[in-house]
């Protein structure tokens, strides 16, 4: 009897020194800076560059789906609409909610306070000027510099709206995860040559790796530090419900071209694109179909390429919301 309170002593007061260093590691390193490069963008006025940086705004990269609308706006979007890029959509987290800033480049509230290069950086990286990391929502590592370049002319060219969005609160635990577990998304090298715009296989590829984020979500991915942990478009990435009803969650379906569970597989890309242009169908649905209405058909078609070019991955999605 005596042992074991002995026992139990020593185990209790190992898990408080533990405790108590994690709250001292989370106090003491929170927040992790990091030491990224600060990408060579220069913002320019070239007509052509300022309306493709739109386009990739409201379309392929869909910025526009989280930094200019607010979860009831989207239920009345029309094709074509362009909200100016003034933030505040709220993220919510267990203890944590982060907001989407405003984008317009109003010196105090929006982004004129950046040089191109830090705008650059924290597109590029997740890091703002000070190192710290914005929180990873935001997936553009693999950005070419033509169309960081042409992002940033645009977000430059268009009227500044003054509008404040509140400070993230980050309670203390999420501050523990975000300390160890999620670090900002790195480039992976692959897409740093410039591309021709095209309908090709390759093209496909870039959009859908570096520009749309296609993989991210159709992948399965690590629940906290967001690395993809399945095979390549083989669904099953899950997320919350953005009607953020708590328990629900969505599925991405499986995009290989495998013919029993392949969500695509007999698809001919008249059928691809018709989709695209419908819209939301799943309301409960992360991918920013918005947005996607936009893209273009050229675009649409190098995506489909490249889908039906890859490896075919046996997995079966059967319902896309799942409620627990
Ligand atoms: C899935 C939603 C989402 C998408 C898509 C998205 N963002 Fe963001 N963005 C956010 C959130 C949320 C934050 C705030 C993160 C934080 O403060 O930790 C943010 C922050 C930023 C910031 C930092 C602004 C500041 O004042 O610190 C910039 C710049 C930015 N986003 C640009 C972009 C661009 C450009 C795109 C498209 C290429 C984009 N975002 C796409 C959600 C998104
Ligand atoms: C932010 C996450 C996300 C991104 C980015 C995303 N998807 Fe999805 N996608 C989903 C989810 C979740 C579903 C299932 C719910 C639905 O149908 O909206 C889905 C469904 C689909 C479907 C099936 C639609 C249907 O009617 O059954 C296709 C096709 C698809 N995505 C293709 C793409 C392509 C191509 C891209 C890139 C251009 C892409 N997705 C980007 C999350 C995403």
């Amino acid at each position: 009897m005596k042992r074991l309170l002995k026992i139990l002593k020593w185990t209790g007061i190992v898990l408080v020194l533990l405790v108590l260093g994690i709250c001292a590691a989370v106090y003491f390193m929170y927040p992790a800076k990091y030491k990224v490069p600060y990408p060579e963008i220069a913002a320019n006025n070239d007509s052509a560059v300022i309306a493709h940086g739109k386009y990739l705004v409201y379309a392929t990269a869909h910025c526009a789906e989280c930094h200019a609308f607010t979860r009831e706006s989207f239920n009345d979007y029309k094709p074509g609409d362009m909200p100016p890029l003034t933030g505040g959509m709220p993220f919510n987290f267990p203890g944590a909610v982060a907001y989407a800033r405003n984008l317009t480049p109003d010196n105090e509230t929006g982004i004129g306070k950046y040089t191109d290069k830090e705008l650059a950086r924290i597109i590029r990286y997740g890091v703002k000027p000070n190192d710290e990391a914005i929180m990873p929502f935001m997936m553009y590592g693999d950005l070419n510099d033509q169309d960081l370049t042409a992002i940033v002319s645009y977000l430059r060219s268009v009227a500044p709206v003054k509008k404040q969005i509140p400070e993230n609160e980050i309670g203390f635990l999420m501050k523990g995860v975000i300390l160890f577990f999620m670090k900002p998304f790195m480039p992976t090298g692959e897409f740093t040559k410039p591309i021709e715009a095209d309908t090709s296989v390759a093209y496909g590829k870039y959009l859908a790796h570096a520009v749309s984020g296609c993989v991210s979500c159709h992948t399965k991915m690590d629940e906290i530090t967001g690395e993809l942990i399945g095979p390549l478009f083989g669904g099953g990435g899950k997320t919350p419900s953005v009607t953020e009803e708590p328990g629900v969650w969505v599925l991405s379906p499986n995009l290989t071209p495998d013919p029993e569970t392949g969500k695509m597989y007999d698809w001919s890309f008249e059928l691809f694109k018709n989709r695209f242009k419908q819209g939301r169908t799943v309301k409960e649905s992360i991918m920013p179909w918005e947005m996607f209405q936009n893209y273009s058909d050229d675009d649409l078609k190098a995506v489909y390429k490249y889908l039906q070019s890859i490896p075919a991955v046996k997995n079966e999605v059967k319902e896309v919301v799942i409620r627990e």
